[in-house]
């Protein structure tokens, strides 16, 4: 009799479990003092289609969600919401141990105020306000250090086209990440991404499309890439 409990679902490939995906999205805001930050333009699209997408295919999703500008949150996920860099770390490294894969989709503050103030800045007449910047973790890079052989860790680049390869391929290096998603950032407002996956092995653009086409492709081309990984003995040459 045919079984009519199983579904074409993808599943975890080694103990048949959901993947899990801790996937970082939006930007963030890095407090000067009580009422002002230092903030990004991140809409959490590319994101949330990713999360939509992974949840459509069966997999356990937890999506870490900065500031963004989602007209509505995508509904299968466990959400849990960050501000600034720091919190964006500790739910990092709070969450990601339990993960399968670590996407990082969000947009992460370079610098941060050295110093927030503790009371709101007080405007003084024709005297400037310089603010001391210090740079923030590389939080994807922290993650990678971290990571077990049986996760993986991607992060996003957004790039000048003239420089999408050699940069995309400089980030999987320092961020010792499984794969870079590398897109010129001249389509920074379009609908649709034009990516190119970057990874030790070289690099393969899939063509321009719609983000949430492009969200099943990288769904789909993830479990792959996880299956590989969890098959490939430890002493073989690794993606870093
Ligand atoms: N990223 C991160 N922590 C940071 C900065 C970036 O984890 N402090 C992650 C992003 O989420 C993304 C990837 O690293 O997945 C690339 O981000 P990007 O801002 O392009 O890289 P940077 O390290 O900031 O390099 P650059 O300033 O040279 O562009």
């Amino acid at each position: 009799m045919p079984d009519t409990t199983t579904t074409d679902r993808p599943l975890h490939p080694l103990a048949q479990d959901p993947i899990r995906l801790l996937l970082a999205a939006g930007g963030t805001r890095e407090p000067i003092d009580p009422v002002r930050y230092l903030g990004n333009r991140s809409s959490g699209r590319m994101g949330a289609a990713i999360a939509d997408a992974a949840h459509a295919a069966g997999w356990r999703v937890s999506l870490l969600l900065g500031t963004n500008e989602l007209d509505r949150l995508p509904e299968g996920p466990r959400i849990m919401r960050f501000e600034s860099t720091a919190q964006l770390q500790e739910l990092l490294r709070d969450q990601a141990p339990a993960c399968d894969i670590l996407v990082m989709a969000a947009a992460v503050a370079d610098y941060r105020p050295a110093q927030p103030a503790s009371e709101k800045l007080r405007r003084v007449e024709g005297r400037p306000l310089t603010l001391e910047l210090t740079p923030t973790p590389d939080l994807l890079a922290e993650q990678s250090a971290r990571a077990r052989h049986d996760q993986m860790t991607v992060g996003f680049a957004l790039e000048p086209e003239a420089d999408l390869l050699r940069s995309g391929r400089d980030k999987l290096s320092r961020k010792r990440a499984d794969l870079i998603i590398a897109n010129p950032i001249e389509t920074l407002d379009a609908d649709g991404v034009r990516a190119v996956l970057i990874d030790a092995t070289g690099e393969r653009p899939v063509g321009t499309m719609p983000k949430a086409r492009f969200a099943e492709l990288l769904v789909a081309e993830l479990a792959e890439r996880l299956e590989t990984k969890r098959t490939t003995p430890t002493d073989a040459p690794q993606n870093h």
